[in-house]
């Protein structure tokens, strides 16, 4: 899933490349052959990437199970490929390295710990990790980034499955823990996310296309307005449109007669005509024509949304699993 174009997957992959990291294992389960697609060989990255297969979303302790031979007796760093962290992760594994805890985790404030693991505090020291608990006892939510020494294979071993059948990494970090050994704590304060939820993506999609510098790489015609920050890819074509940043038009994607609000990112092979759309993700080789307007939506791939002639007037749809519409 992009934000601001660019997979989630690989801003995890560029936090890790530029704190030293460059022997990635990723954990794949039925999204391996996009994944693979995506990522290759790391060679993009000047990385090595070694792919683990999971036979079934067994957990997050068990894909740090599934990885040992991968990781051998190294130390080693997990990252959620659906975190995406502000301020990367360069001075936290210097920080591991030095201080040489059992293990360093990441908090951060939020508004809904129960849709997180929750940590408790007690004088700077970790006491308690719950993962979603119902009636959380801090607003500390663990982030998807952890650090390891070798005491992680004791604690994947020993755990038992959670009320939803996963090995929990929290239920792992909360055994060593109990064992006596040392759970550094970070809290970051930069923004973090889990772009899991649609508000999330577009959140993170916001806050990236802020930082982004203007680049016309396609062509604009002389009727088309852009004003603030704005990206257009090579092979993209703006006709009479008006684009106002901060948003990103994809490789090859074809904007006609049409407004491109803030905080907009249309992936490649796009094709938007007499249409408004505003603080929303499109993904690639889909179409929006006629409509006015879409806000604070995600399309997917290949998806067409035109305005039909049709009679009788009708919303005809054909949705996938999981969508949501929301019509007036
Ligand atoms: C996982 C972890 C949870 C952590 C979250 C961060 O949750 O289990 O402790 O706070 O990632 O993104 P999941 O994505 O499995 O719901």
């Amino acid at each position: 899933m992009p934000v601001a174009n660019k997979p989630v997957l690989f801003y995890a992959i560029e936090a890790m490349k530029q704190a030293g990291i460059t022997d990635i294992g990723i954990v794949v389960g039925e999204t391996k052959d996009e994944i693979v697609a995506a990522v290759g060989d790391g060679s993009a990255w000047e990385i090595e990437i070694t792919y683990i297969s999971q036979e079934a979303p067994l957990g997050l302790a068990h894909a740090v199970k599934i990885a040992k031979p991968f990781l051998g007796s190294d130390n080693f760093v997990m990252f959620l490929g659906d975190n995406l962290i502000k301020n990367g992760i360069v001075s936290l594994v210097e920080e591991f390295a030095r201080r040489r805890p059992n293990a360093q985790i990441l908090l951060a404030k939020v508004k809904d710990p129960e849709r997180f693991g929750v940590a408790e505090l007690s004088g700077g020291r970790v006491i308690r990790l719950t993962e979603k608990p119902k009636k959380p006892l801090s607003d500390l939510a663990l982030v998807g980034v952890y650090m390891f020494d070798q005491s992680i294979w004791e604690a994947v071993d020993s755990i038992k499955p959670s009320w939803r059948n996963e090995l929990e990494i929290t239920d792992a970090i909360q055994y060593l823990i109990e064992k006596g050994l040392t759970v550094e704590p970070h809290i970051i304060d930069g923004w973090w996310k889990d772009t899991g939820k649609l508000e999330d993506m577009l959140e993170a999609n916001r806050i990236i296309l802020e930082t982004m510098d203007s680049r016309i790489d396609g062509h604009v015609d002389e009727s088309t307005r852009i004003d603030g920050r704005v990206v257009v890819e090579k092979g993209a074509r703006i006709t009479n449109s008006h684009i106002r940043g901060p948003a990103i038009i994809g490789e090859n994607s074809q904007i006609m007669d049409s407004f491109i609000g803030p905080f907009t990112s249309i992936y490649y092979d796009v094709i938007v005509k007499q249409s408004e759309i505003e603080h929303s993700i499109v993904l690639e080789k889909s179409s929006v024509i006629g409509i006015c307007r879409l806000e604070d939506s995600l399309i997917g791939k290949n998806v067409m949304v035109e305005k039909s002639d049709k009679k009788p007037k009708a919303y005809r749809l054909m949705l996938g699993d999981n969508s949501q519409v929301g019509v007036f």
